[in-house]
């Protein structure tokens, strides 16, 4: 069957259609139009203004991806929209849009969340991939750990206390002079310096627990920059770069480590846009080579915020039959 997915959760709208049928997955077009030149000239996302930037791109995007994949609405067997979690002005913008487009054409409907959109992602590219498996969702909202029971049952075993690893490179990156979002350039940058030159907290808690703390390392990073400032000295950035990536990775390394433990699964997908990071791809699948496990970590371009991920975890939700009416709504918050 084709799949209709749309994402406006935060500052990407997009559109996709894939093709899934027993086991085997075809993404026949999957647009993104990315607000970020807008946002980046405030330092991050602006949510009025992402919602605006949603209603004016989302039908250009919705029939751009059908021309791409050569259908008409008449072809799509469900029209999957992420509800939740994000930023409720742009999700109510796609939400909206959804309702409308798929009770105009009797097509089902289904509410798509967003977080499990993002493991979904690794479907696309590994049909092979089955639950039960432990996932970790790394992106500018989320740092969560899961148990994966089936194509739409997760339990979280594990999330940030306070930020997420994607905010947390973004901050500092914007602190060393890198444009918003910044954590891609800070990947590379991080290959010029010394990983072991700022000495930095760890956000993985001690103990039994699975949950990061993001807050202590970044304030420690703001700090040591601040320090050097004022010593009259230019901040080394790809030192910083590097230790903060080490403190990160170490902590992501060590949590899902842990979280296999707890499972007992030999299956680890990493997901969402910080898994585009080059050191968590890297020591992770690393950690999981050492304990007999594997990885799944879909490539970078579906890493990050797009449709295709969204109709993917729909044609799940459409088989479980969890299809959405008319009252269907958005919300801001996590309800896995
Ligand atoms: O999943 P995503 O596109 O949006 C949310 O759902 O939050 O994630 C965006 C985040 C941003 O914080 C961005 O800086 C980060 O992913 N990111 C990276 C890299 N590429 C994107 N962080 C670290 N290293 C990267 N290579
Ligand atoms: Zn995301």
């Amino acid at each position: 069957m084709l799949i209709l997915g749309l994402e406006s959760s935060c500052d990407e709208t997009s559109a996709s259609v894939v093709k899934a049928e027993n086991g085997k997955r075809e993404i026949l077009s999957n647009i993104v139009a990315s607000q970020i030149d807008v946002h980046r000239l405030y330092g991050g996302v602006v949510p009025e203004i992402a919602s605006r930037a949603h209603i004016e791109a989302i039908s250009r995007i919705t029939y751009e991806a059908l021309e791409t994949a050569g259908v008409t609405l008449a072809d799509i067997g469900a029209v999957a929209v992420t509800a939740f979690p994000g930023l409720i002005g742009a999700l109510i913008v796609g939400v909206n849009f959804a309702k409308s487009l798929a009770f105009a054409n009797s097509i089902p409907l289904v509410a798509v969340n967003h977080v499990k959109a993002h493991v979904s992602a690794a479907y696309l590219e590994y049909p092979e991939l089955e639950p039960p498996f432990t996932a970790i969702v790394v992106s500018g909202g989320h740092t969560s750990i899961y148990e994966v029971g089936s194509y739409t049952d997760f339990k979280t075993i594990g999330s940030t206390r306070d930020d997420a690893a994607g905010e947390a490179f973004d901050k500092v990156a914007r602190v060393l002079g890198m444009p918003y979002p910044g954590g891609a350039e800070f990947d590379k940058i991080s290959y010029g310096g010394n990983p072991f030159s700022v000495t930095l907290p760890s956000p993985a808690l001690s103990g039994d627990t699975l949950d990061f703390s993001f807050s202590g390392l970044k304030t420690a990073a703001l700090n040591h920059i601040n320090g050097v400032k004022q010593r009259g000295d230019e901040p080394n950035v790809s030192d910083i770069a590097a230790s903060y990536t080490l403190a990160i990775v170490k902590a992501i390394v060590k949590k899902a480590s842990m979280a296999l433990d707890k499972t007992g699964s030999d299956k680890l997908v990493l997901a969402g846009g910080v898994a585009a990071n080059s050191h968590i791809r890297r020591e992770l699948d690393f950690m999981c080579q050492k304990r007999g496990a594997k990885l799944y970590v879909p490539s970078i371009k579906l890493c990050g915020d797009n449709a295709a991920m969204v109709a993917m975890s729909g044609y799940f939700e459409y088989l479980a039959g969890n299809l959405s009416g008319t009252d269907l709504n958005a919300s801001a918050n996590d309800n896995i």
